[in-house]
């Protein structure tokens, strides 16, 4: 039997990269991973819907969010911690905690229009404001600068004269972010367990 690692994916809202890996592992296509809990910090979130279809644990912690967080993640003893659409900063103490065990995806080609104020629309207004042709995604690991960690998958997409950041936002998660969201994590799991 393959090793699995305790995967825990952290959500704020719609939760479509969520789905993406739910699909994905649901399709076996992520043999090292065991998708374990999903957290979100909204109650509302659509996201809690998604992870209840796929009878995968799922709670919203709507207060002293990282201390009980922390408390499930022991609990279970999770491994690798996803952030799919997750809009909360962790502290500097937590992602300590889990170094090389957290990992993000962001909406364009890192080290371009991240960091600090670059999250949702923002991202690919800016992209559009500077006329850039090409955008796309990264998936990296979470460390103390915001967008700051280790690069471990990106993909590009073609940005079109025409382009609305709401096109550009769809064509970019069809595109790229649910392709290699599911696949990095896949990858970091994988060798993980085989450490
Ligand atoms: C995605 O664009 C992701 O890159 C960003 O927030 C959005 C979340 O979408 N971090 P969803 O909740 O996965 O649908």
């Amino acid at each position: 039997m393959v090793n699995k690692a305790k995967v825990a994916v952290l959500i704020s809202g719609g939760g479509t990269n969520l789905q993406a890996i739910i699909d994905k592992w649901l399709e076996g296509e992520l043999p090292h991973v065991d998708l374990n809990l999903v957290v979100s910090n909204k109650k509302d979130a659509k996201g809690i819907k998604r992870a209840e279809k796929a009878n995968i644990e799922c709670i919203a912690i709507t207060e002293d969010f990282e201390e009980n967080l922390l408390k499930e993640l022991e609990k279970r003893n999770i491994d690798i911690i996803v952030l799919a659409g997750f809009l909360k900063i962790l502290s500097v103490d937590f992602v300590n905690k889990y170094h090389d065990r957290i990992i993000n995806i962001h909406p364009s080609l890192i080290p371009s229009f991240c960091g600090a104020g670059y999250y949702g629309l923002r991202v690919h207004e800016a992209v559009l404001e500077k006329n850039v042709q090409i955008s796309g995604a990264t998936v990296h690991f979470v460390n103390e600068i915001p967008d700051g960690g280790t690069i471990i998958m990106q993909k590009a997409v073609e940005v079109r004269k025409d382009d609305t950041a709401l096109e550009l936002q769809k064509r970019i998660m069809e595109q790229a972010e649910w392709e290699i969201l599911p696949m990095a994590l896949e990858l970091v799991a994988k060798n993980l367990v085989e450490e």
